[in-house]
């Protein structure tokens, strides 16, 4: 059976990846499917919690009963509904891969190919949605006991680079648990299953084995469900 051990904890996740505009046709996109957010989801709504999804692009994940699932394009639109949210939320996940830049100027019809050939695109900074929640905690618009979840998406091999790449992370997001994937050569973007770690604030390091998203997403709920507070929960 299933522990229904997140009954009353409101849960809201970001899921998928955005897609920055260029043009009223044209976006600076990325390969998240949002599938390990939707797994969250699901697992979570199966857990008893009340889920809210707000995703980006997707490839068609399914959309996981019960979970109420608000649609975003863009970072800046992201940023808008989480901030709102997670002010009512006991647990925020960010596993949305969301585009660190955007182009400067959003032409407001179809870019022509023109004579001189193609012009430089000039982006600027998206703000780091993650961090701005973590400050937001800081400053009291968000719930003092509200867990808040990062993801990384880190190249480079498993053994090195990647889990490095990951504590400093942790560190700099301040958040209270990081979900370390490796990705690239056809590793998590997309696919069914999922592998990393799972870096915590306190210190502890969990090694998660290969396996379906389904079941890291459960492996994550646990290390969550500890961390809310007794009064939040059942
Ligand atoms: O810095 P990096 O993009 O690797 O961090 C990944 C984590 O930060 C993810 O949880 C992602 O959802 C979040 N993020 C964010 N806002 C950004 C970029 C990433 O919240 N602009």
């Amino acid at each position: 059976a299933l522990p229904y051990d997140l009954a009353g904890v409101r849960v809201v996740i970001s899921a998928g990846g955005t897609r920055e505009p260029l043009d009223p046709v044209r976006y600076l996109g990325n390969r998240s499917s949002g599938k390990q957010g939707f797994a969250l989801a699901r697992a979570a709504a199966q857990r008893g919690a009340t889920v809210t999804v707000v995703a980006g692009s997707t490839a068609d994940p399914g959309d996981p009963a019960g979970v109420e699932i608000v649609r975003v394009a863009n970072a800046q639109h992201l940023s808008d509904e989480m901030t709102k949210r997670a002010a009512e939320a006991d647990v925020v996940i960010m596993a949305a891969a969301v585009a660190d830049f955007r182009p400067v100027a959003v032409a407001e019809s179809k870019i022509k190919k023109g004579e001189a050939g193609p012009a430089p695109i000039e982006l600027t900074t998206n703000p780091d949605i993650l961090r701005g929640l973590v400050e937001s905690r800081a400053a009291g618009r968000i719930p003092g006991h509200t867990v808040i979840v990062g993801f990384a998406a880190e190249t480079g091999d498993e053994t090195g680079g990647v889990l490095d790449h990951g504590r400093a992370k942790l560190r700099r997001k301040g958040c209270d648990l990081l979900v370390v994937n490796a990705v690239g050569d056809g590793k998590a973007f997309g696919t069914e299953d999922n592998t990393g770690w799972l870096l915590s604030a306190s210190g502890t390091e969990t090694a998660l084995p290969l396996g379906s998203k389904t079941l890291m997403s459960s492996r994550i709920l646990d290390e969550v469900r500890v961390l809310v507070p007794d009064e939040h929960g059942t």
